[in-house]
């Protein structure tokens, strides 16, 4: 008995296969970025996000994807029975964190009419959350989704966007709102306070919210920032 007790503390700390439960009152966000530049536009949307849900008392944490050793899945499998990918590398780490959390905020800046690569390879990894049957083992966690474009036709990208907010409900997030920050050619993120003012206001709203993205939506559509 003692023997398979210490098996499994071996198991999980090889793997790092632990889940974080949230012991204290407060919740937690968390940011994931793939923007390579570190302190860009989408960083600072996300980083808004984050801030507004902190003043609510959340604990929030924010992870750079470009930074890290994220590597592209391999087609092993092995996950879908077990839950745990195969892959020793950053992906590790993050997929404690985002059972840890209560709300994810992933953000990208569009390269090429899509989401950059960096952010590509995180999604693909995310298939470890699906069970053999393909569904998730993540109950509808809530996520925030977060573009940024140079481009300031703010409707180039919407099919795009909508599409990847549907793979996302597909491995079991609840994708409470997306926000496009558009025309960041002509005008950065940080020359716009209206903007990051209503990103901040969001993360304060979703750090209380036990709404469903679809009610959120309906609520709170007024917040989706126009600028
Ligand atoms: C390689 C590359 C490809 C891009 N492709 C597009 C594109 O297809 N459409 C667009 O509107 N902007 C495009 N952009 C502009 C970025 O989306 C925009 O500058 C964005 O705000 C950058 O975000 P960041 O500051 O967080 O890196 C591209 C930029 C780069 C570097």
């Amino acid at each position: 008995m003692l023997i398979n007790h210490l098996y499994f503390i071996q198991f999980c700390v090889k793997s790092r296969f632990f889940i974080h439960l949230n012991g204290g009152s407060s919740i937690k966000i968390l940011g994931l970025v793939g923007s390579p530049n570190i302190n860009g536009n989408t960083t600072k949307l996300v980083n808004a996000i984050l801030n507004g849900a902190a003043e609510n008392g959340a604990e929030k944490v924010i992870y750079n994807l470009a930074s890290l050793n994220i590597k592209g899945c391999d087609a092993c499998c092995r996950c879908q029975e077990s839950g745990c990918c195969a892959i020793d590398d950053d992906m590790q780490e993050l997929y404690q964190e985002i059972q840890a959390a209560d709300t994810v905020v992933l953000g990208s800046p569009v390269y090429m009419w899509q989401m950059t690569a960096q952010t590509k390879l995180f999604i693909d990894r995310l298939t470890a959350f699906l069970k053999p049957d393909f569904s998730s083992r993540l109950d509808n966690k809530k996520l925030i989704l977060v573009f940024s474009q140079g481009s300031s036709d703010r409707d180039a990208f919407k099919p795009y966007f909508e599409y990847t907010a549907g793979i996302l409900y597909y491995l079991g997030f609840d994708v409470l709102e997306t926000i496009i920050a558009a025309g960041t050619d002509n005008l950065e993120v940080s020359f716009r306070p209206r903007l990051l003012e209503k990103s901040r206001e969001l993360g304060k709203l979703v750090s209380t919210t036990h709404l469903s993205g679809p009610e959120f939506r309906r609520g709170e559509s007024s917040l989706i920032p126009l600028i």
